[in-house]
């Protein structure tokens, strides 16, 4: 077994309330980053897991965070990012939230005939946690349609990552993914049509492997 690391991992999506019944967010499922939660615990791995709502059962020997919006999230991290070794940046973190967050339920008279929620920009939760990152490993995932391979390594970049893993929009809410890993040196990995387990056994062993020997 390697030298256990204390890996951070989020997963799932992120919900922006506009009342409190209701909230904008997408269909992440949550099972790639739970299935990176499980296989680094399986290695001996400390494992804390960020988790937006989702209905999956904690991975055993995981340490468990439950957060709802990507500004919840940003707390999290930014207690758990610093004392860590490794971060896997896997959770669909909403890009806007209603500028308003109705105390009470947004009543039908309150709204008019035609309605409309002003949103204002969430975060960049990976850029601002990962700007000072120091040795740690960090891998950033991007959800593109058509071929994403450049938009990826632009956002590798721009987020200070070591990894992003491009997937398709398939990749959502099943167990197998279609996925390109790529590096700062621009080294390509396909793995096509793998199971989200084997994925996340690949980005474990990539933790293992790359974190600075010096350290
Ligand atoms: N991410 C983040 N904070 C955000 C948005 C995204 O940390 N506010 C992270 C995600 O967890 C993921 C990566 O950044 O690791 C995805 O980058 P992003 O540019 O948001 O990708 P998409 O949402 O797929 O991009 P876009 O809609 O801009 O194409």
């Amino acid at each position: 077994m390697p030298e256990p690391l204390h890996l951070v991992v989020t997963a799932g999506p992120t919900r922006e309330h506009i009342d409190p019944v209701r909230y904008l967010s997408n269909e992440s499922s949550g099972r790639m980053g739970f299935a990176v939660a499980r296989a680094a615990a399986r290695r001996g791995h400390r494992v804390t897991l960020i988790a937006g709502p989702v209905d999956l059962p904690t991975p055993k020997g995981v340490e468990r965070v439950d957060v709802v919006s990507a500004r919840d999230m940003l707390a999290a991290l930014r207690e758990h990012f610093p004392a860590s070794d490794a971060l896997v940046m896997a959770a669909a973190v909403a890009d806007y939230r209603p500028r308003t967050r109705h105390r009470g339920k947004w009543k039908a008279k309150e709204r008019g005939e035609s309605p409309s929620i002003e949103l204002v920009e969430n975060p960049d939760l990976l850029r601002t946690v990962a700007r000072r990152k120091g040795h740690r490993f960090v891998v950033a995932f991007a959800l593109e349609t058509g071929d994403g391979l450049r938009r990826a390594a632009r956002k590798l970049e721009a987020k200070n990552a070591d990894v992003i893993v491009l997937n398709g929009p398939s990749a959502l809410g099943g167990d197998r993914t279609t996925a390109t890993l790529l590096d700062r040196e621009g080294n390509q990995l396909e793995l096509l049509d793998r199971r989200k387990d084997e994925v996340a056994r690949v980005l474990v062993r990539l933790a293992e492997g790359l974190r600075d020997p010096s350290r």
